[in-house]
This record gives C-alpha cells, sequence and structure tokens, in this order.
C-alpha cells in the first residue's frame, strides 16, 4: 500500500510517500520565506504554496519513481496550524482525491511528528518533546492518547529564537544563527520560567532584548538565551519521564536541530538510565512524509476516510483529541 502525504500547515509545502512497511519513497518540499525582517504572511504563505504544490508533488513521484495512479491513500495535515497553509493543502488534496478516486485521511500534524520520529529513531514508547516555532510540547502516549504533559503558554521556542534574533538584528534564519553566537558566550542571569509542566518565552526574550541594549555582547546573551531556555524544556521532559514511568525520550521539530538541546536532553537520559534519540534533520521539521506514514497507520488500522463533500481544516486540533487507532 502507497500513501501520499501532504503537509501545509506553515511555512512548509510538503508531499511526501510513504508504503505500509514503513519506507519511505520520497520527501520533497519547497518553503515559504518571508520578507526580511517580517514573520510568516499567512496568505502569502497560502500563495506560496498554491504556486509551488504542483512542481512538488512531481517531484515527489519522481524520487520514488511511481506514478500518481499508483497511490492508495492520500493524507494531509488537517491542522492544527494557520487556517490559509491547511487550506491550501485541503484544496489541493481534495482535488486529488476527487480526479483519482483516492480516499482522504485526515492527519494530525503534531501526531506526525511523533510517528515519524518513532519510525526513524527505532524509539518504541517515548516522551515527545516537539518543539518548533509555533509549537513546544511534552507529550506522552497514556491511557489511548497522545496526552499533552506540558506546552508553552504562549508562544513556541522557535518563534522566541526568531524574535528575539529579528530584535537582534541578526540574518534569517535566526535559530542556526542564535546557536553559532552561543558557542562563544558566558552566562547571564535571565528569567526561568516553568509553571508547573508549562512554559513561557516572552518574558526572556523582552529581557534578552533589554540586556542585550545594556552593553551585553551577543555572544553572552545567546548562549545564556540558549541555556535558560533549554534548561526549563530538559527539566520538563525529567518530569514527564519521572511521572509516566517511560525511558526514552524523543526530540522533534525545527529546534532539534540545536546540537546543544540535543546535548542537554542526552546528558538527562543518560543519568537516568534511559534512552534519547533526535529525528534527522530531513523529518524533524516539517515534511510531507511525516504525513504520508501517518497516514498509512490510520489507514491499516481501520479509520474512516474524510467524506470529500464535508471535509474542513482543523486550525486548532489538539493532539489529545487525536483518535490513535494503531497503538
Ligand atoms: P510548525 O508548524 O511545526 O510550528 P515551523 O513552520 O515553525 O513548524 P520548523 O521547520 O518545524 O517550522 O521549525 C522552524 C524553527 O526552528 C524556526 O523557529 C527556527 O529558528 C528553528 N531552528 C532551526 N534550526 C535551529 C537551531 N539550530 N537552533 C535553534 N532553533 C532552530
Ligand atoms: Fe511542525
Amino acid at each position: 500500500m502507497l500513501c501520499l502525504g501532504i503537509e501545509s500547515t506553515a511555512h512548509t509545502f510538503g508531499v511526501g510517500v510513504a508504503d505500509d512497511k514503513g519506507s519511505i519513497l520520497a520527501n520533497e518540499k519547497d518553503t515559504y520565506k518571508p520578507e526580511k525582517g517580517w514573520g510568516i504572511v499567512p496568505m502569502e504563505a497560502r500563495r506560496h504554496h498554491e504556486e509551488v504544490s504542483g512542481a512538488v508533488l512531481e517531484k515527489a513521484l519522481e524520487s520514488a519513481g511511481k506514478e500518481l495512479k499508483e497511490m492508495d491513500v492520500i493524507a494531509f495535515s488537517q491542522g492544527p496550524g494557520l487556517p490559509p497553509c491547511l487550506y491550501a493543502g485541503l484544496n489541493f488534496s481534495k482535488e486529488l482525491s476527487e480526479k483519482t478516486g483516492m480516499p482522504l485521511m485526515g492527519v494530525n500534524h503534531c501526531v506526525a511528528h511523533i510517528e515519524v520520529g518513532r519510525l526513524t529513531t527505532k524509539l518504541e514508547d517515548p516522551v515527545t518533546l516537539y518543539v518548533s516555532g509555533a509549537n513546544t510540547q511534552t507529550i506522552a502516549f497514556v491511557s489511548g492518547k497522545y496526552r499533552i504533559f506540558g506546552e508553552t503558554q504562549d508562544i513556541g521556542i522557535g518563534n522566541a529564537l526568531d524574535k528575539f534574533g529579528r530584535e537582534a538584528k541578526l540574518e534569517f534564519p535566526y535559530g542556526p544563527k542564535i546557536e553559532v553566537f552561543a558557542k562563544k558566550g558566558k552566562w547571564i542571569d535571565l528569567p526561568y520560567t516553568v509553571k508547573g509542566m508549562d512554559l513561557s518565552f516572552s518574558g526572556i526574550i523582552s529581557e534578552a532584548a533589554r540586556k542585550l541594549e545594556q552593553k551585553n555582547t551577543m555572544e553572552d546573551i545567546c548562549f545564556s538565551l540558549q541555556e535558560t531556555t533549554f534548561a526549563m524544556l530538559t527539566e520538563v521532559v525529567e518530569r514527564a519521564l519521572a511521572h509516566t514511568g517511560k525511558s526514552e525520550a524523543l526530540l522533534t521539530g525545527g529546534v532539534a536541530a540545536n546540537k546543544r538541546l540535543q546535548e542537554m536532553l542526552d546528558i538527562m537520559c543518560n543519568e537516568r538510565g534511559g534512552k534519547f534519540a533526535v529525528v534527522p534533520n530531513e523529518y524533524s521539521g516539517d515534511n510531507g512524509a511525516m504525513i504520508a506514514w501517518t497516514g498509512v497507520l490510520a489507514h491499516k488500522s481501520g479509520q474512516k476516510p474524510l467524506n470529500l463533500k464535508d471535509a474542513q481544516v482543523l486550525p486548532r486540533w489538539r493532539t489529545d483529541q487525536t483518535e490513535i487507532s494503531w497503538l
């Protein structure tokens, strides 16, 4: 069985192909880049996705060495995400489904990050830290659902780092630039904000911007920003491990690329005698392959396809509201 997966929740338009043995045959993407100094403009991102969708699909089919008519199922990222971006994915997928008669599955974007993580790292039952631009969640599978143990109360860690990067007039992409500066920095105090299992980042970002104006070096601010926010993330993951009794931690999302965050989680897991793994770069940011693989899981386990007439996007679809029929 072959599943075509469509991702379009934010910056990335992605198309992937996966089979029911867990092989990923294609993973192509094209990413919208906001104008200099700006964050995402949802309507522009939608236009980008609509413009590139045909070409990304062609490329994916070519890499997979398959034709569209060989696909059995189509899955798309139904939410959560920005409504204009989600609509681009829904309309594109619906059109393909109508044209070919393939059943259409709606996939939860966050669940897809976890499933492609389990597939590529071979972790079985991890506590997942999902850290991207918009999302920051600690998730674990308990009593039939992926439960959110903690999350950000304001902005995602990626957007927080980007916000600081913009204010500090660094170059886009900001996360990797901050990581480079941080290598040569030393510690200065920034607010550490863990509230139970939840986190908050906007106060730290304002304080970091203020401290930069007070003539601290970029290196010191970037170092301390990473040390503080990553320690907060590590603390809640450790507490989720202790609470659930699980022994594996999985790191995914665009911010998973950060080596210092990887190192801190790795040390924490080692000290507990647990396992730690990072989703490979190609599959940790938003991508179509994760949607294709989760589509395979949902379809194989008997989930009903969407009715094309009333298929909708779900911009606020929560991880813990998603039916997990394959576990
Ligand atoms: P989502 O819809 O899941 O929120 P997204 O559109 O934000 O996704 P991702 O590719 O998952 O996209 O993540 C992008 C984020 O990752 C950006 O905020 C970027 O700054 C951050 N990032 C990328 N590389 C690094 C790095 N090395 N260190 C820290 N942050 C990074
Ligand atoms: Fe994502």
